[in-house]
């Protein structure tokens, strides 16, 4: 931007070192990837590829949105075409894949079920057509037999068999052999995200002086990583990771959902009194899927040097105040905070 606050006209291709595609950039976990890369690495262009889905905001990204390494596309990775054309006009090097249906609920959907996983696999036809035009042309033979097979085989694979094979090992690189880095993390919180997830909604609910929605006891367990912190463990995997790898990125601070609601209780509503407490709390019925934990073990990103740095109560403090100033910033944020905004019934 110049001192005028005008936009600065885009450099040529040439003039950048890395072209990134960040998909889902105007959701909240890609958001901060970006405004990240965008800052610290002004001589890599970082296209963001978003279709702006209900829980997407541009506003997320406007401190950056007028960078001249910055630019946004309006799409959907389910469209082979468009997302072929993409990679031959814009001669991505590399890709940071973050969209994706994530709210539990429609993801639970079979329609949905599918839509991801021929979204995700159309999406790596194209990477590899990119791939066989311009970056490994030894590979040429590997990947022209690797695609004319595997990709039926993984169309018609259920929603469990695609959990099985990446749970256990990285499908992209030992099925296509293209050097795919899969990241795992615990949940993330921090500004940006739509107020249909529970750190959000909570406080949203509270600062509309209204009950903390709970979802069966409110016993389930989760483990909770900074916004920030998650970021400097993608940029640590960019920098340091090993091809075909899958790092887990998680933390062992872990709460209950209750504990959650009643922390936020006192922080916004600033009681300890347990029967104050009680009645910003509201129990509704539970999911018809709701794990009770996911812990896991990080070892391997810690190898690598990363730990998460952001405390809890500066994390926390941090997110109550940008809900304060930001909750409008999406157009249905007052339906995400209805007990069930998605219907579970026909799941
Ligand atoms: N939020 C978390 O706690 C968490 C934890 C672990 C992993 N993840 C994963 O990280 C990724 C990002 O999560 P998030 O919470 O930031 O998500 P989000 O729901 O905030 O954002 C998703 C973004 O993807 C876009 N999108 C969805 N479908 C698209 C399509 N077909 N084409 C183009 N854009 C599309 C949406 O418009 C939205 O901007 C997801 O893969 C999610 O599963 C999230």
């Amino acid at each position: 931007m110049s001192a005028e606050g005008q936009a600065e006209p885009w450099g040529p291709p040439s003039s950048f070192a890395k072209r990134v595609l960040v998909t889902g950039g105007a959701g909240f976990i890609a958001s901060h990837m970006i405004v990240s890369l965008v800052e610290d690495y002004p001589n890599y262009m970082i296209i963001n590829l978003d279709k702006l889905d209900y829980c997407a905001s541009l506003k997320n990204l406007e401190t950056i949105s007028n960078k001249q390494n910055y630019k946004f596309i309006q799409g959907d990775i389910c469209d082979s075409h468009f997302v072929k054309l993409l990679f031959e006009t814009e001669k991505i090097d590399i890709v940071l894949h973050f969209a994706a249906q994530t709210h539990v609920v429609l993801l639970m959907k079979p329609e949905w079920r599918n839509l991801f996983t021929s979204a995700q696999m159309k999406y790596m036809e194209a990477v590899s057509i990119r791939n066989l035009m311009n970056l490994h042309p030894n590979n040429l033979q590997i990947l022209m037999h690797h695609l004319k097979q595997p990709l039926s085989v993984l169309y018609s694979l259920t929603g469990n068999d695609i959990r099985t094979l990446t749970l256990e090992k990285n499908p992209f690189a030992s099925v296509f052999k293209f050097p795919v880095v899969i990241t795992r993390s615990s949940n993330v919180y921090g500004p940006h995200q739509y107020p249909e997830k529970v750190i959000p909604k909570f406080i949203s609910l509270l600062q509309h002086n209204r009950k903390c929605c709970i979802h069966g006891s409110g016993l389930q367990t989760r483990n909770f990583l900074y916004a920030t912190d998650v970021v400097e463990a993608f940029l640590t995997v960019l920098k340091k990771g090993k091809p075909g790898e899958i790092y887990n990125i998680g933390t062992n601070f872990e709460m209950s959902v209750l504990q959650l609601a009643k922390e936020l209780i006192q922080l916004i509503k600033e009681t300890s009194s347990e029967s104050e407490m009680e009645n910003w709390v509201d129990y509704v019925n539970d999911r018809p899927t709701n794990d009770m934990r996911y812990p896991m073990k990080s070892e391997k990103i810690h190898g690598l040097g990363w730990r998460p740095k952001v405390p809890w109560k500066e994390g926390i403090k941090k997110t109550i105040e940008w809900y304060r100033e930001n909750f409008h910033n999406w157009k249905n944020a007052e339906k995400a905070l209805e007990p069930f905004p998605v219907q579970p019934s026909f799941v």
